[in-house]
């Protein structure tokens, strides 16, 4: 049952390497891939030899730095053992409780998620030899099964010399299986928690951090994922709250982040060398590392976005995705030595992984080497003439993409395939490198513009192409110059006014005058000691948006868990209205939840609001510190009667949804504009 299938692995070995072979002409031959690591000393001949010891129902992997341990035939990661620690991972856990990959699913047969933790039924050596030990733990489906129709394929890579392990796995369903949802997709790891205190999910975000009996003994708030520390075993930690939504990053920031034991001085890291493979996009934000200790990556799920972004998959379409691979890296540092240090060798070692992708190495033949991709070059400019009537504006570090065919700004709410970003630089230039075989839309945003960009044509990617675009012209949404605007056009509401937290429910690590400073707990109900009874009021004249304007719009709490809905009002003068045309109202906004936001002009008590957005958003952004979710771009056309000429005007945006404390929205950014001269 465990016995690792030989015979099947030579087969497998030699078709994959001939694969490579023909697909990877001119490149060194992957057992010889030298691994970058942090050592000055870059030959891998000086170290051992990567080898793999079966045992009844395990196996163990070693290269010298360290040992991986793991269930055959399962694919459970049970054993780290590294820098004289027997193990890293928690051994009290079950053994599929201390490292491995998870779905959660849903089908109509099994209409409650299921947390599948992928136990494989086979596993298959893919290449074992001095260089590189490859693994793959696999479970089939077929249609005599209920359960996940999927075909699961767990992969686990030692190379030579690295201090490490690489995992990914492939996802594959036929044509013609049965219905099923997948909500989210991920790899765990569960610390030793005598060992592991110190977290780093970036420079400006580390800390220590509580164990999970603080967690147990302490105050459970608002969710069960929030709790106040009142009886921590670490003084230190009394009176903060923790929660895991507090170390949520977004994808292009989650390039490194772990753990620090001080003694002996050892990091536990997750590198994920591309975000090719995750879902959502650049800003897509997923949870991190949190207490536990846990180390994780995600790489799809519906936080900060919502059920849109679910895999649904219907009327048997088949699919078929490659996950990683990550890099889970392990460093020391001597003792006495400052532990910090293993941060920013981490931070190195995340460069050199990012240097070396695609990798070289991956055996299954679904991984994309660097000659099977291509690459797209450009520039993109912005036309609006009412902010450069002569000039086009460089699209300055807009962020560009390639997707799924979709529609402009469809890739916020993609899960299925893969996604290829960068930022352009100052002048708008952009090269996008390494993008897998495939058609794509070409997809963009520029910080300070309103609107999503999409290239007219649909951009095919084949093997060593390099597609030219040369100039490319995003027209923003504009009908009329600016008559005001609130905030800054760029899918977030960091700019807005962040409260500081009740003093009783804090998170000492965002307590300094940080851009972090929304990820504290409970500031959905700080609006109510702001403003008891009377609604945010925002004077076009005389007010700031950095301290005038509330960065959520949220309920009002009347107590006894009772949340009422609430009304902000914007005046502004015109001096003279011009009647020739509709007015535009631009309302952007960086996130929305269970919410319905109406805009009346100048009469509060109008039944039905000029506009409304209607019932939108899940994206629980509010409850979850985050300062975006999904982005909306609302043009809202105002007739000219609507306003009093020499008067004030007020807006009126009421977040109808009243009942609970994170349904809201977060305002990006709003814009009046006059009718354009030029219809006249
Ligand atoms: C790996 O396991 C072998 C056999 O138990 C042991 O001799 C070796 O010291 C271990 N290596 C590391 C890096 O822990
Ligand atoms: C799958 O997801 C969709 C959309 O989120 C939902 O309407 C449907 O009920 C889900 N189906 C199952 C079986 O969970
Ligand atoms: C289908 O899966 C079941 C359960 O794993 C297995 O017993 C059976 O042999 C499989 N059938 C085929 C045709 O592979
Ligand atoms: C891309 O589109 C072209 C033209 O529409 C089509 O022939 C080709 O099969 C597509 N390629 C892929 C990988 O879907
Ligand atoms: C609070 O709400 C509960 C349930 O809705 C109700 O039974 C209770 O009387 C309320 N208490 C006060 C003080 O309003
Ligand atoms: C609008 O103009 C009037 C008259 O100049 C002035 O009294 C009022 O304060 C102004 N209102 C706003 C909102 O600026
Ligand atoms: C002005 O806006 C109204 C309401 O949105 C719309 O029905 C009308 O077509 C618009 N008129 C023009 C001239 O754009």
């Amino acid at each position: 049952m465990g016995s690792v299938k030989r015979e099947v692995l030579l087969g497998i070995a030699l078709k994959f390497l001939l694969v490579i072979q023909s697909s990877c002409a001119g490149a060194a031959p992957s057992n010889q891939r030298i691994c970058k690591s942090n050592n000055d000393d870059d030959d891998s001949m000086y170290y051992p030899p990567v080898q793999l010891h079966e045992l009844e129902d395990h196996v163990v992997l070693d290269n010298g730095i360290l040992n991986v341990t793991l269930s055959t035939p399962g694919g459970m990661v049970t054993g780290i053992e590294y820098n004289g620690i027997d193990n890293l991972l928690d051994y009290n856990n079950e053994e599929n409780n201390m490292g491995y990959w998870d779905l959660v699913w849903s089908s109509p047969d099994h209409p409650h998620d299921v947390f599948d933790k992928l136990d494989g039924t086979n596993v298959y050596v893919v290449i074992e030899d001095e260089s590189q030990v490859e693994l793959s733990f696999v479970r089939m489906w077929n249609s005599s099964q209920t359960g996940l129709s999927l075909n699961i394929d767990k992969r686990l890579v030692m190379l030579r010399g690295c201090s490490g392990f690489y995992s990914y796995a492939i996802f594959e369903r036929l044509e013609g299986w049965p219905d099923v949802n997948i909500s989210q997709g991920r790899i765990v790891f569960k610390l030793q928690q005598d060992l592991f205190q110190y977290m780093a999910v970036s420079d400006d975000r580390q800390r220590i951090m509580p164990t999970s009996e603080d967690r147990k003994y302490g105050l459970v708030l608002d969710y069960p994922e929030a709790v106040l520390l009142t009886n921590p075993a670490n003084e230190f930690l009394r009176g903060e709250v923790d929660d895991k939504y507090q170390y949520s990053s977004e994808n292009k920031d989650n390039r490194v982040q772990g753990w620090i034991c001080s003694n002996p001085p050892t990091g536990f890291w997750i590198i994920t060398p591309s975000n090719e493979f995750k879902n959502g996009g650049p800003v897509k934000q997923d949870l991190t590392s949190h207490a536990g200790p846990i180390a994780l990556s995600m790489f799809f799920s519906t936080h900060y976005a919502g059920a849109p972004l679910i895999l649904e998959f219907r009327h048997g379409e088949p699919w078929k995705k490659v996950f990683g691979p990550v890099f889970i890296y392990a460093n020391s540092a001597a003792q006495g030595e400052d532990p910090l240090t293993l941060w920013t060798d981490a931070k190195e070692q995340m460069l050199a992984e990012t240097e070396s992708w695609p990798y070289d190495f991956p055996l299954s033949k679904d991984f994309s080497f660097a000659e099977q991709r291509g690459s797209v070059t450009g520039r993109l400019l912005v036309r609006d003439s009412y902010i450069s009537a002569e000039r086009l504006i460089a699209g300055s570090s807009a962020f560009i993409g390639l997707a799924p065919p979709g529609e402009p700004g469809s890739w916020q709410q993609e899960s299925k395939g893969y996604q290829f970003w960068t930022e352009a630089d100052e002048k708008g230039y952009f090269t996008i490198n390494n993008v897998r075989a495939g058609n794509y839309s070409l997809f963009g945003w520029v910080p300070g513009f309103v609107g999503d960009y999409k290239y007219d044509a649909e951009i095919s990617i084949l093997p060593g192409c390099k597609i030219r675009l040369g100039n490319l012209i995003f027209d923003p949404p504009r009908n009329g110059p600016t008559l005001w605007e609130i905030g800054v056009p760029d899918r977030t509401a960091a700019e807005f006014f962040v409260p500081d937290p009740n003093p009783t429910l804090m998170n000492q690590l965002y307590i300094s005058e940080s851009n972090n400073r929304f990820r504290q707990y409970g500031l959905w109900d700080r609006y109510t000691d702001l403003y008891p009874d009377q609604d945010l009021v925002y004077v076009v004249e005389t007010s700031s948006f950095q301290t005038d304007w509330y960065f959520a719009h949220v309920n009002r709490n009347i107590g006894n868990k009772t949340y009422i809905a609430t009304t902000w009002k914007i005046l502004f003068n015109l001096t003279s209205v011009d009647e020739s045309a509709n007015y535009t109202l631009r309302l952007a906004l960086a996130s929305a939840h269970e919410a319905e936001l109406q805009v009346r002009i100048n009469d509060e008590t109008m039944i039905v609001p000029s506009f409304t957005t209607g019932l939108i958003g899940k994206d629980n952004a509010i409850a979850r510190h985050g300062i975006h979710g999904l982005y909306w771009l609302y043009s809202i056309g105002i007739p000219s009667s609507c306003f009093l000429s020499g008067d004030t005007n007020v807006i009126f945006l009421r977040q109808s949804r009243g009942s609970g404390p994170w349904s809201g929205v977060m305002y990006d950014y709003i814009r009046l504009e006059a009718p354009s001269p030029m219809n006249n």
